[in-house]
């Protein structure tokens, strides 16, 4: 069987990224601060900090207080997406008005700059990534893409890369840019995520590639993380599972909606970046039901609508503001503590993989062998 024996070739992947448990907590940007980093690395996982969107001061400043709060390895989300339209940026120029059909829901905020934190923009992300080698970060994880440079020059700093893809394609592209680790994240996820299900994806990029290959989208407890693992992944990352802990930065509107959702309250929408992501459905991305001609490519969209949705999710309006969210978001009813979540799923799952042994033993009394077959 190929996938057990490239398994066996690189073994789960925390012996490959120095952890102790084969799970990653998500670069979450806007909730993934030094409280759940560390708490994740510091349960045994690997903490990534959500630093896309962070000027490179705060990037510092975060990665000392995660230090100072756990001695084990951590990671650090960032974006240099592959395809952008940079020349549609407003950035420097005036931003394009809000669409009228938008200005129903609320008055755009003119003074929003997305100046500071400019999430899509290549430079600066090249500027936090010096912050974080020079800090010894152990991890590069980045969702859309990365680029062959950007690779090497975390290898030069001594860090391992992790590229999040959503095809087989994307999957086959990092793997040749040199990466260390790919994560295959399902349509399940929260977030920026791809087309095809977790359940077809995971495999196809397992037999693809020669890399380790973390699931992730749609995974909230120790049945998902065994199923990963039966499907040939060497780990697993999870996001929106980690949204409902006290660690996350996560806004307590955001964490009250997500213990109650119903399964069909999440949309995938171009609406607030320019590219599909997975976000709790309102009346934000109903209203551009009609228009989807009107949405601009990455990051003109983000800089477009900023000044509605930016202060909507300050004051913490569901309705206004982009919550991305993953599917798994109904198999998660109740706040729980990092580590409670990381060790409860590493437990769970190596219970339900023993109990395999049994399930095994019934399935091969079942099904018939050759030789009565033959008869
Ligand atoms: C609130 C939120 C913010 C996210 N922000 C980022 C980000 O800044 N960069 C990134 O690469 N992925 C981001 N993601 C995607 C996650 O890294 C991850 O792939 C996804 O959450 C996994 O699926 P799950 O949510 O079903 O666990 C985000 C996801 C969520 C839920």
């Amino acid at each position: 069987m190929n996938t057990s024996r490239r398994r066996a070739a690189h073994g789960l992947v925390h012996e490959v990224l120095g952890m102790r448990l084969p799970v990653l907590g998500a670069p979450m940007g806007g909730v993934a601060g030094p409280e759940l980093a560390a708490a994740v690395s510091s349960a045994g996982g690997l903490g990534i900090l959500g630093h896309a969107n962070l000027p490179p001061a705060q990037v510092q400043a975060e990665i000392r207080q995660a230090r100072r709060w756990t001695g084990a390895p951590i990671g650090i989300g960032l974006l240099f997406p592959t395809n952008p339209r940079p020349e549609s940026s407003t950035v420097g120029a005036s931003a394009p008005p809000l669409p009228e059909f938008l200005r129903e829901l609320g008055t755009p905020d003119p003074s929003v700059s997305v100046v500071d934190e400019r999430t899509y923009d290549h430079e600066l992300a090249a500027e936090r990534l010096e912050i974080a080698i020079a800090e010894g970060v152990e991890v590069l994880a980045c969702g859309l893409g990365v680029p062959e440079a950007v690779v090497e020059r975390a290898h030069r700093g001594g860090m391992k890369v992790v590229s999040l893809v959503g095809s087989r394609k994307a999957a086959l592209a990092a793997e040749a840019r040199g990466v260390d680790v790919i994560v295959a994240q399902g349509h399940e996820a929260g977030g920026h995520t791809g087309r095809t299900s977790s359940l077809v994806l995971w495999p196809q990029i397992v037999d693809a590639v020669r890399l380790p290959v973390v699931a992730a989208g749609g995974i909230a407890d120790g049945r998902g993380m065994a199923a990963a693992l039966m499907l040939g992944a060497a780990g697993v990352l999870v996001g929106t599972r980690l949204l409902a802990t006290p660690e996350a930065r996560t806004a307590q509107s955001h964490k009250d909606r997500l213990v109650a959702m119903e399964e069909d309250d999440t949309v995938v929408s171009r609406t607030y970046t320019g590219k599909p992501s997975r976000v709790i459905r309102n009346r934000f991305t109903d209203a551009w039901k009609g228009h989807e001609e009107s949405v601009l490519p990455m990051p003109a969209q983000w800089e477009m609508v900023a000044p509605l949705v930016v202060p909507a999710k300050a004051a913490g309006s569901m309705e206004l503001a982009n919550w991305p969210t993953g599917q798994g978001a109904v198999l998660v009813r109740r706040e729980s503590p990092a580590a409670e979540v990381i060790r409860e799923m590493a437990q769970e799952a190596a219970a339900l993989l023993a109990m395999g042994q049994e399930l095994s033993r019934q399935l091969s009394a079942a099904v018939p062998d050759n030789t009565s077959a033959a008869g």
